[in-house]
């Protein structure tokens, strides 16, 4: 059976479940929220050690304002209202991406990663404004700059996700078959599973399907 350390997730299809639910695009990121919830007990419950979700891309700026501030607003919520049990359960949170929000938002975020710097039981890494190209072309100029060899081990050193494992399993949700910017170095030997599924009906049970059928994959690394 293979060890699950890391699940890396693409919560897709929240604006179709909106759509389709309650004619609105914001009710579905209302709802794909109480999945993030859900999913985040689960993945405690499993005692795997890192859960990266995909909430804002780089390219998320192009939605219309009034999608992108609900979003925020959604965010701004649950960190205000659960960093603490977050704390109180020792679990991490690590923001990738750049934090170039509102002076609000940021403060927040700056708040949450400092309160729960030194938790060990689980991190949740929020990939916020996040877009991997970008990551990579930074990386490759700090590697450049501190004059260091270029090799794998000195890149992963620059990447937003330094000192994180790559993930084993990446999922994504939503009936779509695509990486959309989403950490391409980090994936590079991760499973992938594509669910039919819009994210908000994404369930602990979908979960735990996808979950004992990655631990029985054959995983080879290129080897035989
Ligand atoms: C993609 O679905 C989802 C997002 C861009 C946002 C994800 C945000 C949440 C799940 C809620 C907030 C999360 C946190 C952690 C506070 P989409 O809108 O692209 O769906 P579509 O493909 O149906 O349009």
């Amino acid at each position: 059976m293979n060890p699950l350390n890391h699940v890396a997730i693409i919560m897709d299809g929240n604006g179709r479940w909106g759509v389709k639910h309650k004619n609105s695009r914001n009710a579905g990121h209302k709802a794909g929220l109480t999945t993030v919830e859900k999913i985040i007990k689960e993945t405690i419950k499993n005692k795997i050690r890192y859960l990266t979700l995909y909430a804002f891309s780089t390219e998320n700026w192009k939605r219309p304002k009034n999608e992108i501030n609900y979003l925020f607003n959604l965010l701004e919520n649950f960190l205000t209202t659960k960093i603490v049990s977050l704390n109180k359960q020792n679990i991490k949170l690590k923001i990738i991406g750049e934090k170039n929000f509102s002076k609000k938002l940021n403060k927040l975020l700056r708040h949450a990663e400092k309160k729960t710097i030194n938790n060990k039981k689980m991190q949740i890494n929020l990939a916020l404004n996040y877009g991997s190209k970008f990551e990579l072309i930074n990386a490759f100029k700090k590697m450049t700059k501190s004059k260091k060899k270029i090799n794998e081990k000195n890149l992963v050193s620059f990447l937003q996700t330094k000192n994180i494992p790559d993930p084993d399993l990446l999922i994504r949700t939503g009936n779509t078959k695509r990486l959309s910017n989403f950490l391409l170095w980090q994936l590079a030997y991760s499973e992938i599973f594509f669910e039919k599924k819009l994210w908000p009906d994404f369930t602990e049970e979908d979960y735990n399907k996808i979950i004992k059928k990655f631990k029985n994959i054959k995983r080879n690394f290129g080897n035989i």
